[in-house]
């Protein structure tokens, strides 16, 4: 087997540069540590940019995942599954909603959250054909597809891709008299981050969200919540929506929800707009197969008695505290909620990345985002000591 040094080589070597990875090799993990190919051991501040809200290897999820690749894989949706309507009726549950819609990547929520507001525009809305407009912040990201990057406005994630796809409207985030401004007759959806994650954790002003859901009702237009990233316990609560008492239209749902194991996302609706769809109009192979319904079921289970939601709660109380006693000492802001947090590093310092190659060095994995900004999203399984050990690792870092 490769050692880390040739391992590294080898991984750039042999791929694109679509990314550009700390020089550490895992191969193996358990609830909030990492191990790397050396017997080297990380503490997870990054947990697959959410995907890992429930940590490693959860047992419930494994054990789930298990017990289903022993009996049925795969059916496509040209016949229906035993894990199918369990998986559906409960996450529309969680999510307060009449349906879902199961995809895989949360691109592919995006991309269907889109056609559901396009449709629904024109089926339900009556807006002329071909005219749907969507609304959308600055400083967005909701994936890599053409439409998406479409609409970005980071020139890193959309340069070079076009001819780009018509129909968005881009306004500033947190502003809601520019977005009520943005509405006319042709807007079907506002689609929005409730916390942008990619953009280094940007929490809104209080009442955003809020303001953005009673614009939306008046107007007549979809509040789209992509909640891929802020969604499902990170925040501190169920949804990132919550923190305002706000239900949006459509709930736009992956990462976590595949437990770490698997693939999956979904859009959960009421029936007057996913109701939108026919058969033949929107689909994916692989969407809502038994393996995934298996595991999302138990995250969605997970999920049901408040107790991740809580952690998240507490313990982001926790890594915040000490996240801002380093204002002054290295950082020069820190945002977030519940375990979830961007961190502006002093520039004179050090970049983001340099940071978190030097938090590797002590232990601990983090990930950069626009130059000098971290992003923590530690598995919500951290401990009070774990994060306080994240924390003391950081201040050292700062302190040179
Ligand atoms: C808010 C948000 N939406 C959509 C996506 C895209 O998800 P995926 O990478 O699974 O396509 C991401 C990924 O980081 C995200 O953070």
């Amino acid at each position: 087997m490769l050692r880390t040094p040739a391992a590294v080589r080898d991984a750039e070597r042999f791929t694109a540069h679509n990314y550009h990875p700390l020089p550490v090799v895992v191969s193996s993990a358990e609830g909030a540590w990492l191990t790397d190919i050396d017997g080297r051991r990380y503490l997870d501040c990054l947990a697959g940019y959410s995907a890992l809200n429930f940590g490693h290897r959860h047992p419930r999820l494994i054990a789930a995942a298990h017990a289903q690749l022993d009996r049925l894989t795969l059916t496509s949706r040209a016949f229906i599954h035993d894990q199918f309507a369990d998986f559906c009726r409960e996450l529309a549950e969680l999510c307060g909603k009449d349906m879902v819609l199961p995809m895989n990547t949360g691109a592919e929520a995006v991309e269907t959250g889109i056609k559901v507001a396009r449709k629904w525009g024109y089926r339900v809305k009556g807006v002329p054909a071909g005219q749907a407009n969507i609304v959308v912040a600055e400083g967005n990201f909701h994936g890599r597809t053409t439409t998406i990057v479409s609409f970005s406005t980071d020139d890193e994630a959309r340069a070079d891709f076009g001819p780009y796809t018509s129909g968005f409207t881009v306004v500033p985030y947190g502003d809601l008299t520019a977005l009520e401004a943005a509405i006319d007759d042709n807007t079907v959806a506002v689609l929005l981050e409730p916390i942008q994650g990619e953009q280094g954790v940007v929490v809104p002003p209080e009442g955003y969200l809020s303001g953005v859901r009673r614009v939306c009702t008046e107007r007549n237009v979809l509040f789209v919540a992509d909640e891929i990233q802020s969604g499902l316990g990170r925040t501190g609560a169920t949804f990132a929506c919550d923190h305002e008492g706000v239900a949006p239209d459509l709930y736009l749902l992956g990462k976590a929800l595949g437990g770490g194991i698997v693939p999956v996302s979904a859009v959960a609706g009421n029936a007057d707009v996913l109701g939108v769809l026919q058969p033949g109009q929107h689909g994916s192979t692989f969407g809502g197969n038994p393996l995934a319904c298996a595991v999302a079921t138990e995250v969605v289970r997970l999920l049901t008695t408040g107790e991740f939601q809580r952690r998240s709660a507490e313990l982001g109380e926790r890594l915040h505290a000490g996240l801002r006693a380093l204002i002054g000492r290295g950082l020069v802001a820190v945002r977030g909620r519940g375990l979830w947090a961007g961190l502006d590093i002093d520039p004179a310092l050090m970049t983001g990345r340099q940071a978190c190659e030097l938090l590797m060095e002590r232990g601990v994995l983090a990930k950069d985002t626009h130059g000098s900004t971290i992003r923590l999203a530690p598995p919500l399984v951290i401990t009070v000591d774990e994060i306080d050990h994240a924390v003391t690792q950081l201040a050292a870092v700062l302190a040179g």
